[in-house]
């Protein structure tokens, strides 16, 4: 028997509404839940990170590292796209600030007391440090935690104590010994890659041996916001302005006519872009995603709830290239991070792919376009210089910079990794169809038709005006809807705020504004 397509339907959208309310406490990226797992040992100014991914709870891909706090150890997720330390769980040898604090994230957050305790990390030792302690829950177990990575701007805990006390971690490690060059570096893992360990490392103030070359590629300068609105300061670099080459080597910002919803940037084909640790999925513009993946046999855009909104599923087995270019040089995306199997079944229970660069749109004062999660920095080892991104250091004499190293550097190799782990299924991608490419410039084309409609009414009213032979048959020709009525197609997709949103000065999660929104 077959189901009546509308009860499907029915059932879908009350399932999908169900999920939303249900999922919703679960952050997708930041919140893994901490699995027992192999310390790797301490290697200089090192520390291992370990990834992997959670049986069951599909979006959560974690990469975490150990800290050791008043004694004991933590295992914390690492996050380049926030700034404060919480750990779960009771800390030995702690005193109390008799303050509190809580950090929003982009899905849910935490929040308690500010304590400090002598912290080891990556090699460090740091007195005295700041955290916020957190009771320990399901979701956030006895000995679990995150460290914030990013610029002290953003922490609460600094905020809260109003003083240099609050330091987050790397501050309290670069201004004890002035020494210590301010940098970190990250390399994350790939789980499931044939060919690579599916660890990474985070090294402070140190090159991991053999990436030596990170430091002689182009330096991209940390876009800095204006100091009314640091609190939403990431580590955010601008694309090239033809820095998105499409599955079929096509240059999707001209083609598409992408445009960057940063008001600040000066070339608006200019992408701005967070490397956010915290992130699984790469959040990019809709029209981004849509090339990379609506024209691979069987995808289908689709809202799922356990991803927090919009997503192509496309079959596993279908190898998507795509390449970002940063400074002049290309970054090539593995196609295992491309399309990634997070071991999800689609709505009829089928096991399905997604793709990892997840449908953003950006928000009104929006100060990025894109932010480059994990299935991004698999492919690149990153360099992170805080310049005066440190506390106490004088402003303007240097400034913060990034660098990428590509790992992704042998095709041959990605794609026999792909082939053995999702078989071979050939297709032949495309470039954006014609309808896609008029769709993009549907601004343009709406004032063109109207300046050409003006033209046309003032062109009829003369007719009409000079010859009253022309019968109302005729005239009404002229104002039949053009073809570029149909191309407005569905409209675009209410913006997931969730992935919007992050530390001090995020704007809060509005509730979803269009739960009904799925189109499976
Ligand atoms: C990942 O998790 C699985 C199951 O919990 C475990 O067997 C495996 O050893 C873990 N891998 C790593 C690299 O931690
Ligand atoms: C995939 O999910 C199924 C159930 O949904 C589970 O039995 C299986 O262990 C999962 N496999 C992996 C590799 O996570
Ligand atoms: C400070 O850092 C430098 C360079 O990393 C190192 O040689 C020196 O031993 C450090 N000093 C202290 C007191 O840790
Ligand atoms: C290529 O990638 C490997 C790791 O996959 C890295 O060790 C090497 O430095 C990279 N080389 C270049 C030239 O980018
Ligand atoms: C992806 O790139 C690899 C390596 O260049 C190539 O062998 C493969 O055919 C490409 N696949 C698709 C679908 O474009």
């Amino acid at each position: 028997m077959k189901p009546s397509p509308l009860a499907l339907s029915l059932l879908l959208l009350l399932c999908s509404a169900y999920e939303l309310l249900e999922v919703n406490a679960v952050r997708l990226s930041l919140h893994g839940r901490p699995r027992p797992k192999h310390a790797r040992g301490w290697l200089g100014r090192r520390a291992g990170v370990v990834g992997n991914t959670s049986v069951g709870d599909a979006g959560d891909i974690d990469y975490t590292t150990d800290v050791t706090l008043g004694g004991k150890k933590f295992t914390v997720q690492i996050d380049t796209g926030s700034s404060d330390l919480w750990v779960a769980g009771t800390v030995p040898n702690n005193k109390d600030t008799g303050k509190e604090t809580k950090v929003q994230y982009a899905v849910d957050a935490v929040e308690g007391s500010i304590l400090t305790a002598s912290l080891e990390f990556a090699g460090y030792t740091v007195d005295d440090q700041a955290f916020i302690n957190v009771s320990p829950s399901t979701e956030n177990p006895d000995g679990s935690g995150l460290i914030g990575l990013g610029p002290n701007t953003g922490s609460q805990v600094r905020d809260a104590l109003a003083s240099s006390a609050g330091d987050p971690v790397l501050d309290r490690i670069f201004r004890q010994n002035t020494s210590t060059p301010n940098y970190i570096t990250i390399l994350l893992g790939r789980i499931r890659d044939p060919t690579d360990p599916p660890n990474g490392d985070l090294t402070v103030g140190e090159i991991l041996p053999g990436y030596e070359q990170v430091t002689s590629q182009p330096k991209l300068p940390v876009s800095v916001l204006a100091s009314n609105n640091a609190g939403n300061q990431h580590w955010q670099v601008l694309l090239d302005s033809d820095g998105v080459i499409g599955p079929a080597g096509n240059n999707v910002i001209d083609e598409l006519n992408v445009k960057t919803a940063v008001d600040s940037t000066s070339n608006d084909k200019q992408l701005t872009v967070v490397l956010d640790t915290g992130y699984s999925l790469p959040q990019v513009p809709p029209a981004i995603a849509e090339a990379f993946y609506s024209k691979v046999p069987g995808a289908s855009l689709v809202n799922r709830a356990d991803l927090n909104g919009e997503v192509w599923q496309i079959p596993c087995d279908k190898e998507i290239n795509v390449t970002f270019k940063f400074g002049g040089v290309k970054y090539p995306i593995h196609p295992l991070d491309t399309n990634l199997d997070l071991n999800l079944t689609d709505s009829w229970g089928k096991h399905t792919c997604i793709g990892a660069f997840q449908p953003m749109n950006p928000q009104d004062g929006a100060t990025y376009d894109m932010i480059f999660g994990m299935a991004f920095l698999r492919n690149t080892y990153t360099y992170i210089n805080f310049g005066d991104f440190v506390d106490g250091s004088a402003s303007s004499t240097a400034a913060p910079y990034v660098q990428l190293l590509s790992t992704t550097n042998n095709s041959a190799e990605a794609h026999s990794d792909f082939v053995k782990v999702r078989g071979d299924s050939p297709w032949t991608p495309e470039a954006a169809s014609l309808a896609q490419r008029l769709r993009s410039r549907l601004p343009l084309i709406i004032g063109l038709s109207a300046a050409a409609g003006a033209v046309l009414l003032i062109a009829v009213g003369a007719c009409c005006f000079f010859s009253a032979r022309k019968n109302k048959r005729q005239r009404m020709a002229f104002f039949r809807p053009g073809p570029y009525q149909q191309l407005h197609e569905p409209a675009p997709p209410e913006a997931h705020d969730l992935h919007l949103v992050g530390q001090q000065g995020y704007q809060p999660p509005p509730a979803y504004s269009n739960p009904w929104d799925a189109r499976y």
